[in-house]
This record gives C-alpha cells, structure tokens and sequence, in this order.
C-alpha cells in the first residue's frame, strides 16, 4: 500500500445526508450564532477598553445581557460547527489535495476559518470553565482571533455565494429510507444547539436555575454571590489599620472605615456581572464615588486601584459612570458587611460594567482633571 492510499477518499464517506443541502442550512445558522457571538464580543472589548468607543452607563444589566448572549451563542456554536464539519468532511479530501496557486489559496482560507472557529470556541469554553490550559493571556488573543475568524467567514461567503444561490433555489434532494435523513440531522444540530445553551444558561437566566445543570455559578460564594478572585488568590489579607487615599492634583486625603460609615449612604440594586457569562444581582450599599471627590464634574476620570497585583487590579471609571448616582464605593453587601471575598472593606461597584472591572479591596482613588 502506497502512503497516498492512507489519505482519505470522498467516497469513505457513504452517507448522502452530507453534503450542499445540510452544509448551507447549518452554515446559515453558525453565521447567526457567531456574528452575534462577535458583535456581543465587541462590546465586552469597548467595556474594557473604554476610550475606543464610549458606552453608555445604562441600563444596570447591560452587560450582563450582552455577555449572557456571547457566551450562550458561542456554546451553541459548538453543535452547530461539529455537524458543519461532519456535512463537509468528504470535501476536504476532493483530488488535488493541493493543486495550482488558486486552489491552494482556496484551501488556505478554509484551513484559516476551520482553525479560527474552533480556536474561538475551544479557548472560549475553557476560559468560561477557569480552566487556563492555554498559556497566554486569553483577552488580547482571543480578540485577535476573533478578527481573523469573522473576516474567514466574510471570505467563505463570498466564495460559496454562487454555490449558496443555487443551494437555495435546489429542490432538497428525495431522502433515502436506507440512509440517514438529513433534515433528521440538520434537526440534531439546532436540538443540540438549544440543549447547550439551555444547560449552561442557569446563570445567566434565573428561571433556567433549575435546568442549567452545567451552570457554574448559580448563587455559590459568601453572601449568596459568586467569586472569581478570591481574597486569598490576590494575596489580600484584612488590614486593621487600612485607609482610603483619594489623590487629586498632588493633594492627598484620607478616609479610614469609620469616616466612610460616616458619610450619607446610597443603596443600589446592581448585578455583578462576568465576562464568563454569569450574572448575579445584589443589593449594595455605600458612598457614591463622586462624594469622595471635590468638584466631580471637573473630573476626567479616577482610576480605582487595590492591593492586588493581578491584571484586575486596578480600573478606570470615566466621567459619565463617576457621575452614575449607583456608581459607588460599596461598604455593604445585601444588609451586610462585605465578606473578604467580595472587596471588604470598600468595593467600587457601577451599572453596565464587567465584573473584572468592578475593583475588589479599594484602597486608592486617583483623579485626572
Ligand atoms: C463558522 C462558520 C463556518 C465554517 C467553519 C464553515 C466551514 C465550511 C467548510 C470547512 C466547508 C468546506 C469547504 C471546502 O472544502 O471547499 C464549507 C462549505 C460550505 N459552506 Fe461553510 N462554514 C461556515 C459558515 C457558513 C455560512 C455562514 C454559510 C452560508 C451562508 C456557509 C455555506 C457553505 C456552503 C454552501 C458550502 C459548500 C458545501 C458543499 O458544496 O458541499 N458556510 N463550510
């Protein structure tokens, strides 16, 4: 037997319910799911990045609905790429393998697009479970890709858009009672769809708590509410002598606990919610941040810092979330002192905000004019 021979032929592949009519049905459904997955992936980036393209402060479950919707697209993606594949396989082994310089690119973007998308979703996946087996830093890269991915489907589409015409017009091929059916299978593939979405959705949707099986974060943690970074994984410890420092034009003052109880209290209903898709609301109580700074409308924005040294340390807040009468530096955590977990002694905690942006442990608040 030749090596050629190993190399997999159309034709290993008997099922007729592969092929032009299920590829197109559920590529039209992957395109769904991963252009919203990748415009709701954008606002997390702009969240983050907030100087790029502002976003409003409102309303207080903003993110949490966007996030909810990038990571549940990109779960039911799953389904839908796996038998998008599965209807594609026999063409990847069409003769030439390689072929002339059109051909070759050809196979190029498919290899880009099949990469990508399954990068995308792999890391996206594994990053919602807090497993980092891969060893970068997931935002940037993940981002990155994203592009790469979304401009790889750009280019399918054009390429496939004749094909997809005449697909769409073509009668469905007669089923074969010998054979899979493949609208049997294009049914699975939407099933599968909805049944990964709907097992992980029970924290993101509180009326799916009870069937979101594979829900991580449905209310665990101190105080009823989830924790990513833990006090003991930032190296934060309970300071008794601990203060709060706001730094405005070389001036310094400070606030120790006991000042902060001090001053007038707001309470908000607010969500912490995480990139990882999770939402949890609470009711939070503390001194809106624009209380602890002379003249807040002459504020540029404050930067919120802690003591941990991890990349969430620290976070922007811009005028227009400062100004937010919920945006505050929380003390209490549904009627009670904040647990360790959750920032005590002093949280900065504003509407539509990501969660990794919602600074734990505070201990300084620096002014730009
Ligand atoms: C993440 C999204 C997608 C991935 C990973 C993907 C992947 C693939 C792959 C690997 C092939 C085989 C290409 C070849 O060997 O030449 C293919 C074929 C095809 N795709 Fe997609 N695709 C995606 C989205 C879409 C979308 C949105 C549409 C429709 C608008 C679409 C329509 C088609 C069509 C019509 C074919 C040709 C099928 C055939 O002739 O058997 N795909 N796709």
């Amino acid at each position: 037997m030749k090596p050629a021979d190993l190399i997999p032929r159309p034709e290993w592949y008997p099922t007729r319910a592969r092929g032009g009519w299920l590829s197109l049905r559920v590529g039209l459904w992957l395109g769904v799911t991963f252009t919203t997955c990748f415009l709701t992936g954008l606002i997390s980036h702009f969240h983050q990045h907030p100087g790029l393209f502002p976003l409003p402060d409102g309303p207080a479950w903003g993110y949490a609905l966007s996030q909810g919707i990038h990571v549940t697209t990109g779960i039911a993606s799953i389904p839908l790429l796996a038998v998008k594949l599965w209807s594609v396989a026999p063409r990847f082994w069409h003769r030439p393998l390689v072929g002339g310089v059109l051909r070759m690119l050809e196979r190029g973007s498919v290899l880009v697009l099949v990469a990508s998308a399954v990068f995308e979703l792999v890391t996206g996946l594994l990053n919602v479970a807090e497993w980092y087996a891969f060893g970068f830093f997931f935002p940037p890269v993940h981002y990155a890709v994203a592009w790469v991915a979304i401009g790889a489907i750009g280019v399918h589409i054009a390429v496939q858009l004749p094909k997809v015409r005449a697909l769409w017009a073509e009668p469905e091929p007669p089923a074969d009672a010998t054979d899979l059916n493949r609208r049997d299978v294009l049914r699975l593939a939407g099933l599968g769809a909805v049944v990964v979405a709907g097992v992980t959705a029970g924290d993101k949707i509180p009326l799916l708590r009870q069937v979101g099986v594979l829900s991580q974060r449905s209310g665990n943690g101190p105080q009823g509410l989830p924790v990513n970074r833990s006090a003991v994984a930032a190296g934060v410890v309970a300071d008794p002598d601990w203060h709060l420092s706001v730094l405005d034009q070389g001036v310094e003052r400070t606030f120790s606990l006991a000042d902060l109880r001090a001053l007038p209290q707001h309470s908000a209903l607010l969500p912490i919610a995480c990139v990882e898709g999770w939402n949890a609301w609470a009711s939070w109580e503390g001194v809106p941040l624009r209380d602890l700074i002379d003249d807040p409308g002459g504020v540029a924005q404050v930067t919120v810092r802690s003591p941990d040294p991890g990349g969430y340390g620290a976070s922007t807040v811009n005028k227009q979330t400062l100004n937010h009468p919920d945006t505050l530096l929380a003390l209490r955590l549904n009627g009670e002192q904040l647990a360790l977990d959750h920032g005590y002694p002093a949280r900065l905690i504003a509407p539509n905000r990501p969660g990794a942006l919602q600074t734990k442990w505070v201990t300084v608040i620096e002014v730009r004019r």
